[in-house]
């Protein structure tokens, strides 16, 4: 699974998928092929050189060009925007050289006239299934060059207007619904201009021709940036569908400095014939195996005490409802928001991370030995690139937020934003939270963020001000990297407002994402659903709260928890000693089978964002054992239970699904399982291969 360098056409290969382009006779790097792997290199098609439409439309303009600068007589949505310091406002790429060492190739251009250099980075993951492309932008000369659009990527589609893009539409406490858009002549624009992914928009593509969950072929790709992004989806008016991904170029603009290079985010991409689920699972699989930080560990069951306890954090509310965690078999204790300097609601404290000392007259170690004395680990809450105008930090530095001088400061949620980008703030964060973890036995940080930006003003940049959207992330990554460098075995989430940021940029840095602040179990359904496209269940915190108790049994949002990395989040103080003894039970399971859901393969059978009885299954990775999760929510009491048709199972092996007998892999898929049940009911199956 190599990549094939020659001359001027490249193939990069990985293990069941080809990715081809080339040099056309004009000199521009030209998409060729992205599809299946075939046989021979020969097989892989090179395009007529094109000869152009009228005087309207030039022959570049039918080149399906890997990465478009603006020039020439064509109009295709370019990747690189530029000016020059004399005015020049276009780009005219030449091919410089290149350069390969699998599983890496390096492809170098630069500008006919202007020192300005571009090289397109290609990695292949043969065992992935995905290629990973991004661009270095260089400055040669003396004079700075304004960047006004640098995309990671443009991916180029078979020739054809017939496709449908699957994305993913959201608001808080409501992320992630899927939706499909048949793709029509103009671009379609999917993208975020609130400093973080948002909620609103994934960083996530799946573009197809009507692919199911297990059929179709699907062409897919994410982005690993937690900034602002842009997805366009464009066709051409020649029937030609390309999708360009990279930094947000709204209110974007980089001066490029001589010996300062720009390097793009990541973009990855995959192709597979065997529909939405097979994509997900390519994804997943590379996200613990390449990116997370702790990929092959499981989670430990924590429990979160904010939806009981809200900002009344003490250290008696907190070894309360820790004894009873602790009783139910918990392994990890969170104190959320609440804990820090006068943090009595949302109005103040906000960069004061230091213990509250009226809560925590002992400072936090006092709990932290109760928590571990109860054989749990601690973990806590923090927001750190926030700051209540009413906290020692903005008085001390009312400069460091981002604003513009001439305007008020728009608070929400009672907080203004830090200016990460600044170095004098991320080396105050990295200086006060280092503290916070060589000081006390922390084990899990909850990393939250619950504003997006406005007034994006940053007085006295040293550059572009509107560099902020890009050195923001950048400095994010610094304070977050050196954190995480300093303390190897904490654990970290990432947290916005619930699953505002959500994306493989900032999974290098957390282990997992908190997905939602609706922790109803029915709306989960459908928010988890979402999530699974692109994320794997390791990074999916879930949990068990309050929010739907005597409307769902306890054991159904218990199953729903249980689909990805469970927690616990109610109230325990009010919980029954039924409840503790279920909750008990529960987590008992939920440890025999975590191998399973966190480190296996998902198969979603039936979709709780399409009907009210869905089903989920996970299948360890050497196929011998199994989870089946079957769910009802309301729905009318005559409904026709549908088959359930089980996946990844290996067709010649005996399994055994929990109540329903045995029979082989292939019967299960091939013949599949009824689950009846009634409203609110729900079922975990354990399956176990036999011979
Ligand atoms: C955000 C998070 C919640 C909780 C609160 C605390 O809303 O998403 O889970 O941590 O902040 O203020």
């Amino acid at each position: 699974m190599p990549i094939y360098p020659a001359a001027n056409r490249w193939i990069l290969e990985t293990r069941h998928t080809a990715y081809v382009f080339g040099l056309s006779a004009a000199g521009l790097l030209a998409h060729h092929y992205w599809g299946r792997r075939l046989p021979n290199p020969t097989d892989y098609p090179i395009p007529a050189e094109p000869t152009g439409y009228a005087s309207t439309d030039g022959p570049d303009h039918f080149i399906p060009e890997e990465y478009p600068g603006y020039a020439g007589v064509k109009y295709i949505d370019p990747c690189l925007k530029v000016t020059f310091a004399d005015g020049v406002r276009d780009v005219v790429l030449r091919f410089d050289s290149y350069t390969c060492a699998d599983p890496q190739l390096d492809l170098r251009f630069q500008d006919a006239f202007y020192p300005l250099a571009v090289t397109l980075h290609y990695r292949i993951h043969p065992d992935h299934d995905l290629i990973e492309r991004w661009v270095t932008l260089e400055n040669l000369g003396s004079q700075p060059i304004h960047i006004e659009r640098a995309f990671s990527a443009k991916w180029t589609l078979p020739p054809g207007d017939d496709y449908t893009l699957t994305h993913m539409v959201g608001r808080h406490a409501d992320e992630f619904n899927l939706w499909h858009d048949p793709l029509t002549p103009g671009i379609k624009t999917i993208e975020s201009r609130r400093i973080i992914p948002s909620h609103r928009a994934a960083p996530w593509f799946a573009v197809h021709r009507a692919a199911r969950e297990d059929t179709g072929e699907v062409w897919f790709g994410t982005l690993a940036w937690s900034g602002n992004f842009r997805i366009n989806a464009e066709v051409t008016e020649f029937a030609s569908t390309r999708i360009s991904i990279g930094f947000n170029d709204w209110d974007f603009g980089w001066t490029l400095q001589p010996g300062q290079p720009l390097i793009t985010p990541a973009a990855l991409a995959g192709y597979t014939p065997h529909g939405f689920g097979a994509a997900s699972r390519l994804l997943h699989a590379y996200v613990r195996d390449v990116l997370l930080p702790h990929g092959k560990v499981t989670h430990k069951i924590l429990y979160n005490s904010w939806e009981a306890t809200l900002f009344d954090v003490d250290e008696t509310s907190q070894a309360a409802l820790a004894e009873i965690a602790a009783q139910m078999g918990v392994e990890l204790f969170v104190v959320d928001d609440g804990w820090f300097h006068n943090r009595n609601w949302d109005n103040a404290g906000l960069g004061d991370w230091r213990p509250d000392a009226r809560k925590f007259p002992n400072g936090l170690g006092g709990l932290i030995k109760k928590v571990n004395d109860l054989g749990m680990d601690f973990g806590l809450w923090i927001e750190p690139e926030m700051v209540n105008p009413n906290s020692d930090l903005y008085r001390a530095h009312p400069d460091w937020v981002i604003h513009f001088p001439t305007r008020a400061r728009t608070e929400s949620r009672n907080q203004l934003i830090l200016n990460m980008a600044r170095p004098d703030v991320q080396d105050y964060l990295i200086d006060v939270l280092d503290k916070l973890l060589r000081e006390n036995n922390i084990a899990f940080i909850k990393w939250d963020m619950n504003r997006p930006a406005s007034e994006p003003g940053w007085p006295n940049a040293p550059g572009d001000q509107r560099e902020l959207w890009v050195r923001y992330v950048h400095g994010l990554y610094r304070v977050w990297g050196e954190l995480r460098q300093r303390h190897p075995h904490v654990i970290w989430q990432s947290c916005a407002s619930g699953g505002g940021r959500a994306d493989f940029g900032i999974l290098r840095l957390a282990d997992q994402v908190w997905v939602s602040d609706n922790t109803e179990a029915t709306s989960r359904l459908r928010i988890q659903e979402g999530y699974s496209q692109y994320l794997p269940a390791i990074t999916m915190e879930a949990w068990v709260t309050d929010w739907d108790e005597g409307i769902v049994p306890l054991q159904f949002r218990f199953h729903v928890s249980m689909c990805g990395s469970l927690g616990v989040g109610g109230n325990l103080l009010h919980w029954s000693e039924a409840d503790r003894a279920l909750a008990a039970a529960c987590i008992q399971q939920y440890k025999q089978i975590r191998h399973i859901i966190q480190l296996g393969q998902q198969y979603r059978l039936l979709s709780a964002q399409q009907s009210g009885y869905s089903a989920l299954q996970y299948v360890s990775a050497d196929q011998s054992e199994g989870v089946l999760f079957v769910f009802r929510t309301h729905i009318p009491e005559k409904f026709n239970i549908p088959q359930i048709y089980l996946r990844g199972l290996d067709p010649q092996s005996v399994y055994a699904v929990e109540g329903h007998g045995q029979r082989s892999g292939a019967g299960w898929m091939a013949a599949g399982l009824r689950v009846p049940l009634k409203n609110f009911e729900s079922r975990l199956l354990y399956i176990k291969r036999i011979t």
